[in-house]
This record gives C-alpha cells, structure tokens and sequence, in this order.
C-alpha cells in the first residue's frame, strides 16, 4: 500500500466555485435531444412536454447550473427562425456538420427554455455568427428577452410564451477558427466586436458576452482576439479542449477497448488542461491585468472514435471508469482555477461524447461519468481553500503521470451545529492503475473534524462501465463514520475517486 499525506487549510480561502464550472452542453447531434432529452409529447415514454422525466430528474439530481445550446458546429448553422412556431411548418434542414441528417426543428427556443425551466438550470445560448447575420443574432436576443410590445416579443407571445425569459449567457459564434467559419482571429475579433454590439440588454436582462477563444493549445488564437477585445465587448472567452487519448482526430482509440499505456496516455492528454488553462490566462493577462475577462471552458470530455458499424456524425460511445477518472480530474482543475474560470460545459449532457446519461428506448443509464458529477456536485457555490498533496507518479512504458489529485472547498453556511464550524467538501483521484494508497488528510492543529463525514467511493476495474443489462455496475458506494481530530486516513483503491463531505471546526488562531 502506498501512502501520502493531503494538506488542507481550511482557513486560507482562495475564490468561491461558481457553480457554473458543472455545466452542461447539448447539441443537435446524434440522439442527444432527438431520441435524448427530448421525445415529443405523443412518447410513450413518461415526460413532461416532451421531455423525458428520467433526464429531466437525473440532471435535477445533479444541482446541474447550466446548459449550453443548440451547438456546437450545428449553432454556427442554426437559425432560429426555423424553430419556433407551429410544428408543421418549421423548416427542415440538412444537419451539415453532423451525418447529414434531416433535422426537423421540433426542438428550438420554446422547447430549450422549457427543458431548462424543468432542470431548473441558466440557459446558454450559442448564436451564429459563422452562417448568420447580425440582425439575426439581435432579434433572437429581442425574441427572448423583451417584455414590452415590440413585433418580437408579440410573436414570442403569440408562440405560447407571454413573460420574456431570462437569458445571462449568449456565446457568439463556435469554433470560428473551425467549423465556424475558418476565420482568422483578427476578422472573427472585428465580426464579433459587431454582432455583440447588437445584443442588448433588454427589459434589464443583461447578456454575459463569450467570445469565441482557442481550440487547446493555440496560445496565438487567445492573443490576437485579446488584442482586439475588452471587457465591453465580452464577459468572457471560450476555451475548447478534449481528451483525445492518441492526442490526434485522425485515429482517436477505442471507448472500452483499451491497453494499460492508452490509459495513461489518455490521463497524460487530460492532464494538459492544467497547463493549458495556466498558458492562455498567461496570456488573457498581458491585455487584462484586471482579471476582467472570464475563462470559459465551454467544451471539454474524452473524445474516441465512433462505434465499428455506427453511422458516421453521430459520437455515441460508452463511459468506462476511465472517463470519470478524467472527470474527476477535470474538475479538481477547474475547481483549482475558480479565480479566473467562470463556466465549464461538458461534451454532451446525453447519448453525445463523455454523456451523463445513454439511451436505449424508454431505458437510461447513468455512466461513472454522472456518479463522479454527483459526488463532486456540493462544490458548487462553495469556496475553495489551499490545499496540497503528495502526488505520487504512475504509468507504464515510458507514460508517467501524477497519480493523486484533489482540490477542497468549504461551504460557506456554518453547519446546523451553529458553533462557526463549516462543511468541507474533499474530492481525490487515484489515477494509478497499480497502486492502492491510503491518504492521510490532515488540518491545522487549531482545526478538527468533528461529527459524521460521508464518504463515497467510485471504484471499480478500469474498463468497466454501465449497460443496459447491468445499469449499476459503476457506482459510488457511500459509507458514514464519526471523525474526530485534525488527521484521518481514507484509503483509495487504484483507479478510484473518492469524496468526503464532513464538518470541521476552527477551535482557535
Ligand atoms: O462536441 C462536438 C463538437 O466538437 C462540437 O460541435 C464542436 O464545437 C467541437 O468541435
């Protein structure tokens, strides 16, 4: 058994963990909607307005903040236009980027607004910018958001919705170095500039403005927009990266078939958000000394090739515990940035890359993926503090990576207990496919645990996944115990992730 020690500070907070580092991307691709969140309201299959009550109650389960839509690539061929109105007569158009479906437009604005009223979730709102025009983008923003009687929102009443919905977060334009447009920085800078110059703030909704950043490590990208944007302009810029585990789109590796030096390398390619994050705020600094410009990991997830048989443009692929190591990892990095990163969105919330959920039918399954979402969900809104821990090295074949990671906040609600003492919330990985370690935490002298810590385990061999048949197979076990003190050990098993929520007390300076 290896062993290492996690230093916490529950005294030195750093920055509070918006809750929007838990978001969610959805995009007409593949089943995520059609066949995913969304089956119409004549399904046999239970929902609410065309919505499956299964997912809608999952991603309710998650506390989830918010969901980006309608893409993606497809938001860069999206007009809304087309999705609002009568069913019968919404246009059907040719879904370019993804497998060339026939796309119907029976899910659009009304349809996303109301699955986010039942997730009880912000929407995120991608407009294009790549096929689009400025008038375009600003009458959708007026569609949604003004109350008074202009011919906009008269049609968003006649539509079936009479209050104007509040929208916080509008992206403008995806990828634009890419599938939205092929657009150097310099011009996509003086496109953006104008189309958000157009999206107002009407009846006192004011717009969170994201401007299309990087793809990975493109440090020139983040340079050139920064050079030609401020704070007027945008609240924040997009940062897109996946784990592809061979680090290349052309052969990506297989979802549930895959070696001990894959893996690895898979943990490897995920571990370079860190350093990603780190060189475009390096960056995002030079032109914004005054951190004000968010960074918006707007999409991110494991990214392996399609299923052998499956049609193409689709991205269907099962979820190992593999995937929720790379979560877990994810996440303990975001939390570490919650300074300078304001949202992140994984790819995609159902059916679509590293999803929450599968379907097959009236059946869900729920992939480690979700588990690790949900062991990680108290994060949310609280802040977090220093802490430190030995982080060991694993690999093979010449693949070596740091095999523990963690990150820590406090909640800021004292614990009903009523005595200054606060809920920490714990989050480790143990990416080590070798190594079983246990992990002493320890606090200051003048902190202690005190009462009952939850602790749950996600831990299982690291191909194993959720299916159908077995819908269960991966799952966080939970198991309470009385803490006292200011050190306890927990033991994680190789390939494991592990949360510990309990209460600590600060009995003197
Ligand atoms: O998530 C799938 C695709 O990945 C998105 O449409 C695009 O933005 C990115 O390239």
């Amino acid at each position: 058994m290896k062993k290492a020690v996690l230093t916490i500070h529950p005294d030195k907070k750093l920055s509070h963990i918006a809750p929007e580092l838990y978001g969610q991307f959805s995009e007409h691709l593949g089943r995520c909607i059609y066949d995913g969140v969304f089956v119409g309201e004549s399904s046999d299959i239970p929902n609410t307005n065309g919505m499956r009550n299964d997912i809608v109650d999952a991603l309710r389960n998650l506390n989830l903040p918010v969901l980006r839509w309608p893409g993606g690539c497809f938001a860069d061929e999206y007009h809304w236009k087309d999705g609002i109105g009568p069913k019968e007569n919404r246009r059907k158009i040719i879904n370019s980027n993804w497998g060339g479906f026939v796309e119907d437009n029976s899910f659009g604005t009304h349809e996303f607004m109301e699955l986010c009223r039942q997730i009880d979730c912000e929407p995120y709102i991608a407009i294009n910018l790549g096929s689009g025009t400025i008038q375009e983008a600003a009458d959708w923003v007026e569609y949604m958001t003004a109350k008074d009687t202009s011919s906009l929102a008269e049609l968003r009443k006649e539509n079936g919705q009479e209050e104007p919905w509040k929208v916080k977060y509008i992206g403008i334009g995806n990828e634009n170095w890419g599938c939205g447009g092929s657009m150097s920085a310099d011009y996509y800078a003086n496109e953006y500039k104008r189309y958000q110059q157009f999206c107002k703030p009407y009846s006192g909704n004011a717009l969170y403005k994201i401007a299309c950043g990087p793809s990975a490590d493109d440090y020139c990208w983040t340079r050139e927009l920064m050079s030609r944007i401020n704070h007027f302009h945008a609240n924040g810029i997009s940062l897109h990266y996946y784990t592809i585990p061979t680090g290349s789109f052309e052969k990506k590796g297989n979802a549930i078939n895959f070696t001990e030096k894959e893996y690895y390398e898979t943990i490897f390619q995920t571990l370079r958000m860190e350093e990603i994050i780190n060189g475009h705020l390096r960056v995002m600094d030079k032109f914004d000394p005054e951190h004000k410009i968010d960074l918006v990991v707007d999409e991110w997830g494991t990214w392996y090739d399609e299923e052998p048989g499956a049609d193409s443009g689709v991205l269907y692929q099962q979820n190992t515990m593999r995937d929720a190591i790379v979560a877990a990892l994810n996440l303990n990095i975001f939390n570490k940035h919650s300074d300078r990163i304001a949202m992140a969105n994984i790819a995609q919330v159902v059916n679509v890359l590293q999803a929450m959920i599968l379907t097959d039918g009236a059946q869900i399954i729920k992939t480690p993926t979700y588990e690790v979402f949900n062991m990680y969900k108290e994060h949310q809104n609280a802040t977090l503090v220093k802490s430190s821990i030995d982080a060991l090295s694993s690999g093979c074949d010449g693949v070596t990576i740091p095999a523990l990671s963690e990150s820590v906040s406090i909640s800021e609600a004292d614990s009903p207990s009523g005595n200054g003492s606060k809920k920490i919330t714990i989050t480790v990985a143990n990416a080590s496919l070798a190594d079983d370690t246990e992990i002493e935490l320890c606090l200051p002298e003048t902190t202690q645990f005190i009462g009952e810590a939850t602790i749950s385990l996600l831990h299982d061999e690291v191909h194993s996944y959720n299916t159908f048949g077995q819908p269960e197979k991966v799952k966080a076990a939970e198991r309470k115990e009385t803490w006292n003190g200011n050190k306890q050990i927990i033991t994680l098993p190789a390939c494991s992730i592990c949360k510990v929520h309990c209460t600590v007390c600060i009995t003197s300076k």
